[in-house]
Order: C-alpha cells, then structure tokens, then sequence
C-alpha cells in the first residue's frame, strides 16, 4: 500500500483559514491547532483517493470548514455549513455548495457513508480521517501505523483538542457515543441544502 506525499500548504487551506482567523475570538494557538487538525485530516482523507475532477480543492475546502465554528459554538456544523457557502458564493464556486455541505454535515456520521460507485466518495474520506485523527490514530481504516504517525508528527494540533473542543465532547467521540448535536440530522436542511445525511 503505497501513501501519498504528505503535504502542508495548500494555498487554498491557507487562504480560507487566514481569512477567517477572527473565527478562533483572539485564540490564535487555538487557531493554529485547528488548522493543524485541518491538514492532518486532509493527509488521511487523500491516502483513501477520493478520485473526482477537483477533489484535492474540495477536499481542502470542505476541510478547512469543517469545524470552523467550533470556537463559538457546541452546535458547530451548521454555522460551518453558512460559513462555507458564504466562501462558496463570493468565490464564483456555488455549484460546489450542496456536494461540500454533505461532507461537513456527515463528518461525525458513526456509520460508514455509502455511495453507488464504489469508490471511496469525498464524505466517506472525511469521516474516516477526522476519526483516525480524533482517536489519536488508535481507529485508523486500514492506513499503516506508520503514516498515521508521520501526519500526525508533522501537524502539531494538540491545543485544538485540549482547548477548543470540550473534554467531555472529545471523549463522547472517541467512545463513538457523541449526543444528537454533534451529527443533526437535520444539519442539511436548517443550513438551506437538500437532503438528509442519517447516521
Ligand atoms: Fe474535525
């Protein structure tokens, strides 16, 4: 199994994480932690090859959103849905809008997100890597031991998680028993977009 070259700085994360830095309130280890986290799903989420036309942009953007509120809020997903598709429009990318809102709303799915073409869909590769990288590398789908290190070496989010996401919170996911507000159901249609993304 052959892993992808790990990569740190993407001009897209970079530009929408700067751009958004008053997002982390004044905590800007906070913010770099978050954004540490942000590659190092990214890293996870490429060695599953979510193979489209311009998945290494969406996965960057999807990515950098995905938690994007969690300094303001328990209740994070949908106001980094509006925060994405606000980016979205003003970026001439709108049509992106409803494929990249599923991947946020569907990142703390406790199932696997299945799609028709076998192939590993862009939602599936997020969720798996936020959870290789929640669980500290101890769930990994399959990736070596190895790499999962190596990201998680090279990225130093250790204040994200032991600042901004609530201990309680932290632990909830690891155990795979988060309450109904960290994957709403409903996430979807209270953030304007069709579907619904079931657990
Ligand atoms: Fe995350």
């Amino acid at each position: 199994m052959s892993m992808p070259d790990v990569v740190g700085d993407l001009p897209l994360v970079e530009e929408i994480l700067e751009s958004h830095r008053s997002r982390g309130r004044g905590d800007d280890t906070g913010w770099d932690g978050y954004k540490a986290h942000v590659y190092r799903v990214i890293n996870f989420a490429r060695a599953f090859g979510p193979e489209t036309a311009d998945a290494d942009d969406k996965l960057a953007i999807a990515t950098a959103f995905h938690d994007l509120a969690a300094f303001d809020t328990l209740d994070y997903l949908v106001p980094s849905i509006a925060a994405q598709d606000e980016w979205l429009a003003a970026t001439g990318r709108q049509d992106w809008s409803d494929e990249l809102a599923l991947v946020i709303a569907g990142h703390h799915r406790l199932r696997a997100y299945r799609s028709g073409s076998g192939a590993v869909p862009l939602v599936e590769a997020v969720r798996r890597a936020d959870l290789i990288d929640v669980s500290q590398g101890l769930i990994r789908f399959g990736l070596p031991k190895s790499f999962v290190n190596e990201v998680r070496g090279t990225f130093d989010a250790g204040v994200f998680f032991r600042r901004v996401i609530p201990t309680a919170t932290l632990r909830a996911i690891r155990r795979r028993q988060q309450p109904g507000f960290l994957r709403p159901r409903n996430a979807l249609t209270r953030s304007s977009h069709p579907g619904s993304v079931g657990r």
